[in-house]
């Protein structure tokens, strides 16, 4: 394909300096602050941080929700700030899936799970709805619950519907916003294992915003976003063990087994300026203060930049 759309080394999603400004009033609120960000094709990765950090909103960003003050973003080859309203709808209509946290948001109470799967896709017109409902609805386990009200369903088996639903559109792209935020642990994972399954099966790329650390556990690339800007991503990396077991299919070992042998790096984030934002607890152990003066010394030959405190 070697298109321009695709330059960015198979990047479906591309952020530079991304900064959105929300004006309520008189007060501005800089919510995300330049931030960067590459996602790549058939990527699953995970978004962290702390409430307010800034995550809702730049999946709003990516998901076509709200538009971007300044900056670039890129997804699917497509510049989403120069996006005419016509060009959201078709956006949200054609490359991207979402499921939150509330899944009341998209689902309609006295309807089967099978009416609510079909419901994206008659607006769009798509034929064969029911044939598609049934089988997106059996990818996410739910086979057995094609006629049950939601209302009559459980929580997790709500949150499989929404996951059904934001799939019937055939999305490129699928955000999840706490998407186990309600659910209890043994549902979060089988949640997970759906997202997985999608990853895997369908390339299909998956980005989920999570307070869950036992989720986060298991996803493979993980990005910390602190004050609206990526700090410090975490990079899971699979065990020569575990890579033998998936490919000749031996028996694994038990979970906690497996947990001790993947070995995991956190890495802080450098911007495309230079900047990098150093770990509050490190700051904090030194008794060093935000807005503080640091001496900063190039060490060429042992490949180190070295951050002192200065009195
Ligand atoms: N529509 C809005 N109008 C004004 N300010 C907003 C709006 N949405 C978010 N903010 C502010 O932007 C900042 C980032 O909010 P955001 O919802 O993205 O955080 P978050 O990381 O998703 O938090 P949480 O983990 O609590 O969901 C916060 O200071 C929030 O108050
Ligand atoms: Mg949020």
């Amino acid at each position: 394909m070697g298109s321009e759309a695709n330059k960015e080394n198979d990047a479906i999603i591309s952020c530079e300096n991304l900064v959105k400004i929300y004006k309520t009033d008189d007060i501005e609120v800089v919510a995300l602050q330049g931030l960067d960000l590459e996602v790549r094709r058939g990527e699953l990765m995970a978004i962290v941080g702390n409430s307010g950090s800034g995550k809702s909103t730049l999946l709003n960003m990516l998901g076509g929700l709200d538009k971007p003050s300044a900056g670039s973003l890129y997804i699917d080859g497509r510049n989403l700030l120069k996006f005419t309203e016509k060009d959201y709808i078709d956006y949200k209509r054609n490359v991207v899936g979402f499921v939150w946290q509330n899944n009341a948001r998209n689902l309609i109470p006295y309807l089967t799970a099978q009416q609510n799967v079909e419901m994206p896709m008659l607006l769009k017109g798509v034929k064969e709805r029911r044939q598609r409902a049934r089988e997106l609805l059996t990818k996410v386990g739910l086979e057995h619950r094609m006629t049950s009200r939601l209302d009559q369903m459980s929580g997790g088996e709500q949150q499989r519907v929404a996951i059904a639903i934001a799939l019937a559109n055939k999305p490129k792209i699928l955000l999840a916003d706490e998407p186990t935020g309600s659910v209890d642990t043994k549902t979060s994972k089988q949640i997970l294992d759906i997202f997985k399954e999608l990853n895997r099966t369908e390339n299909l790329t998956i980005v989920i915003v999570t307070h869950d650390v036992k989720l986060a556990k298991h996803i493979d690339r993980v990005v910390a976003i602190r004050d609206g800007k990526a700090s410090s991503e975490i990079i899971r990396k699979r065990s020569y063990a575990d890579e033998l077991n998936e490919l000749g299919g031996f028996e694994s070992g038990n979970e906690e087994e497996k947990e001790e042998e993947i070995t995991t790096e956190e890495l802080a984030v450098l911007d495309r300026s230079g900047r990098v934002q150093l770990p509050k607890e490190y700051l904090d152990s030194l008794g060093i203060k935000g807005g503080s003066k640091v001496k900063v010394e190039l060490n060429e030959d042992a490949g180190e930049i070295v951050v002192f405190k200065s009195d």
